[in-house]
């Protein structure tokens, strides 16, 4: 009697087991696909948190309606209370909203760079941050910081093929390229008439220093504005040569010859321009490194059109600053802490 239980049993086992994992994989895949679809340039939305956790479902899946909502239009009422009063409301809509494209990547400076950055775009109103990682997907580290950042913030991702991480090869070509892609498919859907909202683009790359100055002289910019950046291309400033209102030339130490000699930092771009060039993007292919930028605006623009910002390029708003690299030798590798903490 004994033996024909088990035996009974031992035959039945196996398929309630397989029952039991069928059922947890599909309301898992059920439950993420809501969540998450798992198209890997799908973005999280993060309302303005002000330092609250939000919970997963709270997460903004939807992209904001058009520009102006500041990806905060679309989420839960409970998830924002008073802070969307705080950020939004004091807000006028009709003041172009500046999107800031913000390649980052993993390294022991990261979250230190990102919490700077933070800290300014966090001052600036209608700011939009779009923050794509070189990731697989997103880590853990930033998912969580920008959950907790208190900003309007796009988090994406996208790994730079082996083949181009190598030094001497330009950086973050394909993060930039991913930022762009969104900011354009968020425009794609509008009934055509319809003329985008104000806004302006530029790229924030997570080392610099930004004086809030920059934002309020960009936020005008009509189609493509410049000003001096500091402390880069081995000098204490470069920047664009203005003559009665008009960029003329390029005071800088590194191959004046390029048709823009300009660094990633000193420029902006209406979002009229970005979508009325939908083809314009940072190039691989043919370009040479230090000529991303130049190779860019060559797609979307002439130095005759450049409108020169920072009292015609004869102030310093923004700075080219590297941060030093990070002295690990004494990370231990056996006896390590306790606790597990992020840094
Ligand atoms: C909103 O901004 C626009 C453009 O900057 C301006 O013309 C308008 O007066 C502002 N409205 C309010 C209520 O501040
Ligand atoms: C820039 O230069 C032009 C032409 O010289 C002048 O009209 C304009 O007022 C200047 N702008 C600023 C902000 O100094």
């Amino acid at each position: 009697m004994k033996t024909l239980f088990y035996s009974r049993f031992f035959i039945i086992l196996p398929w309630v087991l397989i029952v039991i994992i069928m059922i947890d994989v599909d309301t898992r895949s059920w439950s993420s696909s809501s969540r998450s679809p798992a198209s890997p340039h799908r973005p999280h939305q993060h309302p303005p948190a002000f330092g609250h956790r939000l919970g997963r479902g709270a997460r903004l899946l939807k992209p904001p309606a058009g520009g102006s909502s500041s990806g905060s239009g679309s989420s839960p009422p409970a998830a924002l209370g008073n802070s969307k009063a705080a950020v939004v409301g004091l807000v006028n809509e009709s003041v172009p909203l500046i999107y800031a494209i913000t390649p980052t990547y993993s390294r022991p400076v990261q979250k230190a760079e990102l919490t700077r950055l933070a800290n300014t775009f966090r001052q600036v109103a209608r700011l939009h941050w779009v923050l794509v990682e070189d990731s697989t997907r997103r880590t853990e580290l930033v998912s969580r910081f920008v959950a907790r950042a208190g900003l309007p913030c796009t988090h994406l991702h996208v790994p730079t093929p082996r083949r181009y991480k190598r030094a001497g090869l330009p950086r973050a070509t394909e993060q930039r390229n991913a930022g762009l892609a969104w900011l354009r498919q968020q425009f794609q859907q509008r009934p055509r008439p319809r003329p985008p909202p104000a806004g302006v683009l530029f790229f924030a790359d997570d080392d610099n220093t930004y004086s809030l100055e920059l934002f309020h002289e960009m936020r005008t910019t009509r189609k493509v504005s410049v000003w001096p950046v500091g402390l880069v291309g081995g000098r204490r400033y470069e920047r664009p040569i203005v003559e009665n209102g008009k960029v003329v030339g390029w005071y800088t130490g590194w191959r004046a010859d390029r048709p823009f000699a300009i660094d990633m930092a000193g420029f902006a771009v209406s979002l009229q321009v970005i979508l009325a060039n939908p083809k314009a993007v940072f190039k691989r292919r043919g370009s040479q490194p230090g000529m991303q930028e130049s190779d860019f605006l060559k797609q979307i623009t002439t130095v005759e059109e450049l409108e020169p910002k920072a009292d015609n390029c004869t102030k310093v708003l923004v700075w080219h600053t590297r941060t030093e690299k990070v002295n690990l030798a004494n990370e231990p590798k056996y006896h390590v802490d306790t606790v597990k903490i992020e840094v």
